[in-house]
């Protein structure tokens, strides 16, 4: 009991992962990020919500440096962000991003679309990349689809594999944009089931999501965000029962009653 609370008061900067501060982002007249401050813990489960164009997006992308910023700065494992070249390359597989859609190779098979990466950015050899290749396409459930190429198989599945290929590279931390806003009812449950999982085995997650039952039982934290800012923070339990600001509460009565 006193290592957790020694933990949760004394050191939550020593276990930082990712820290972002004091970080403003335009696109142009529009000021999209807002002197966000945001802290992830090593093996921290953040559920990141808010209304459309309130800069969810743009917050995960400018964590693996698809998007740059105006001011503040961005350490990952205590380290800036790097700028270009190889040293950016080994940031996106640090990094693990898995959009809404699932941008995977759509001329490479799957088997192939999970093993290059490692190949190419980790220098793994073939036959090593390919053997992990299966081991986490077949703990995501897809094991028998490696020969297959992306468009023979349904969202829920090409979603998966999306996930095992950012496995693959055995990144710090993973990002979840979305991921399963473009999938039809029944396959979003097989991608959720998949992320609880990761979750439990102690990654560390930022997940963009609408799936009020994924952040009431996989996340820490809430993270709620409106016109550039973030809002409110606090366990999913006390957000989601009793949201302190005005935009929350609003937001929430949007989504759970429709
Ligand atoms: N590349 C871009 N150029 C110009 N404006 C952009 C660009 N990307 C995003 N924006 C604008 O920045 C704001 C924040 O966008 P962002 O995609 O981060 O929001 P979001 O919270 O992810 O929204 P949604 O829930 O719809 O995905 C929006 O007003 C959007 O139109
Ligand atoms: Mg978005």
């Amino acid at each position: 009991m006193s290592e957790v609370s020694v933990t949760k008061d004394a050191a939550p900067v020593a276990n930082a992962l990712v820290a972002l501060s004091g970080v403003n982002k335009h696109f142009g007249a529009l000021h999209v990020l807002q002197d966000i401050d945001l802290t992830i813990s090593r093996g921290e489960v953040v559920v990141v919500i808010g209304p459309s164009g309130s800069g969810k997006s743009t917050l995960c992308r400018t964590v693996n440096r698809l998007e740059t910023i105006d001011s503040g700065s961005i350490t990952i494992d205590g380290k800036p962000l790097p700028q270009e070249g190889k040293e950016l390359a080994r940031l996106r597989a640090d990094v693990g991003m898995v959009f809404q859609s699932f941008n995977l190779f759509a001329h490479k098979t799957v088997l192939e679309n999970v093993m290059l990466g490692q190949v190419k950015v980790r220098k793994a050899d073939k036959k090593a990349a390919e053997e992990k290749a299966r081991t986490l396409l077949d703990r995501v459930g897809v094991g028998a689809q490696a020969d297959k190429y992306p468009a023979q198989l349904s969202g829920g599945q090409q979603q998966r594999v999306a996930i095992a290929r950012a496995l693959a590279m055995d990144p710090k931390v993973m990002l979840f944009d979305e991921p399963t806003s473009a999938l039809d009812p029944e396959m979003i449950n097989e991608v959720l089931e998949v992320m609880q999982q990761l979750a439990r085995d102690g990654m560390t997650m930022v997940v963009v999501t609408h799936e009020m039952g994924f952040a009431r039982s996989a996340a820490n934290r809430v993270v709620f965000m409106a016109d550039g800012r973030i809002v409110e923070e606090a366990e999913p339990e006390q957000f989601f029962n009793n949201p302190r600001s005005d935009r929350a509460k609003d937001f929430l009565s949007k989504i759970l009653h429709h």
